[in-house]
């Protein structure tokens, strides 16, 4: 197609490229007073114009009322990040372990069951562990997460959710998405993919048949490590014929006898749910400021991922070559067991978070991160910042030596989130750090 038959071209924001769509969706000037910049609508309500109009708007929903309900900076996030995602619709809350709560609690009632990839933030596995338990949900946990028959063998009659990360932490260890929702999708039951790490710009899950995609908003999206936020998609594929009798919530009439949200909202039953029940009741809004922040982060994302991805290559090609490295979990990287898979869902760069083992155990790991100057040492990723954390003693203290081992986390494992500084600057950091572990410093 010539530049002119392009340019003359209608297009539809499905159709606009993702740097144009972080810029431009979900905030669009109007007429008369038009910031470019979409407005902090910082209030807890808003004004009803009349009696009729208020009537109105309790009866449609069209419109605003209170903010946990909608506010229109919170729904400027929400469109764009459904955009990025390619999903139907997605719901803005107030950081990333609401979102996958709030997605969870929507989904499963006592005495139903959830599978997850044991490889996931540890964060969610608590909430599995010891929240959802408390409440007569049993989880059970794939260690082989890329093996169709591991997840199959586990489902019961009860099952209700498939639980994975698209990239886990500390590991870089890619997901086969689409192999799993195949097995999901023959039982009628969701595919939930926590894409905190990949992002909308690296990888989209719900094209590669994945139907909820969560994010903790708090790390890439806004990218500067200044709030929190979470966002749930859903792809608006909710099949009432298939899975309706599973999911009894979707398909029953309104408490007071209305229509159920199948009836009024087709495939976006789902999200319509999470929206109207579960976040309105549980109550995890954000605040319109910290919507603002992450919206304003948005804009940026694929600027910062390329940079991010880029730098992340350089430092794990870098320490591979290092006599003090054991090992680089970098699924970038030509030797390693997820490259394959990479090459599959992440052909634009790996992201930037992942592990590299030193040699020296944990008095190794402790020399190395107490001789860094530019990487920050805590518990955050995503973040501009190239950031370092120790997860044997740190994030993943409560797992036993076996299951850490299992996990490939080793004493002298450490984390890394790349940031956008100059690479020289970070390898010249790295190599501080090894010569500390050289000199036992
Ligand atoms: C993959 C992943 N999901 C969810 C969360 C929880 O997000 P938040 O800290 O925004 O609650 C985190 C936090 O580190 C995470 O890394």
């Amino acid at each position: 197609m010539t530049l002119s038959q392009i340019v003359h071209q209608e297009q539809g924001d499905e159709e606009r490229g993702f740097a144009t769509l972080q810029l431009h969706s979900g905030n669009r000037p109007g007429s008369g007073v038009a910031p470019r910049a979409t407005p902090i609508y910082l209030t807890a309500g808003f004004v009803l114009e009349d009696f009729d109009q208020a009537a109105d708007l309790f009866e449609n929903g069209d419109g605003y009322t209170y903010t946990r309900v909608a506010n229109p900076t919170a729904e400027a996030v929400e469109q764009k990040v459904a955009l990025l995602e390619r999903g139907a619709e997605a719901l803005l809350v107030s950081s990333g372990q609401a979102a996958v709560a709030i997605t969870m609690l929507g989904l499963l009632e006592a005495g139903q069951h959830v599978l997850s990839s044991s490889s996931i933030y540890e964060g969610t596995r608590g909430f599995f562990l010891d929240n959802l338990s408390r409440m007569g949900v049993e989880t059970d946990f794939v260690d082989d997460a890329n093996d169709p028959q591991a997840w199959e063998r586990l489902i019961r009659p009860t099952t209700r959710a498939l639980f994975a990360e698209s990239i886990p932490n500390p590991k870089n260890d890619i997901f086969d998405i689409a192999a799993i929702a195949e097995v999901a999708h023959a039982h009628g039951i969701p595919l939930i993919i926590d894409n905190t790490l990949a992002t909308p710009y690296l990888l989209r899950p719900l094209e590669h048949g994945a139907d909820i995609v969560v994010h903790s908003a708090s790390k890439f999206l806004a990218g500067h490590g200044a709030v929190l936020g979470g966002v749930i998609v859903d792809n608006g594929k909710f099949d009432a014929e298939r899975s309706g009798s599973l999911f009894p919530q979707l398909t029953q009439p309104a408490r007071l006898g209305g229509p159920s949200f199948v009836d009024r909202e087709g495939g976006r039953a789902r999200i319509a749910y999470l929206r109207d029940v579960l976040a309105l009741r549980f109550g995890p809004t954000p605040s319109p400021l910290n919507a603002f922040l992450i919206n304003q982060g948005i804009e940026t994302l694929s600027l910062r991922v390329q940079r991010q991805s880029e730098n992340a290559m350089g430092i794990a090609r870098w320490l591979e070559q290092q006599p003090e490295v054991h090992s680089v979990d970098y699924s970038g990287l030509e030797s390693n067991a997820f490259h394959k898979l990479a090459l599959r869902y992440l052909p634009d760069g790996q992201g930037s978070v992942f592990a590299f083992t030193l040699r020296g155990g944990v008095d190794a790991a402790r020399r190395f991160v107490n001789a860094l100057q530019i990487f920050t040492h805590m518990t955050h990723l995503g973040d501009v910042k190239s950031l370092i954390l120790h997860p044997g003693t740190t994030s993943h203290n409560q797992r036993t030596d076996d299951e850490l081992s299992q996990g490939g986390i080793w004493p002298g494992t450490l984390r890394l989130s790349i940031g956008i500084e100059d690479l020289s600057d970070l390898v010249r950091d790295v190599d501080r750090g090894l010569a500390a572990v050289r000199s036992g410093s």
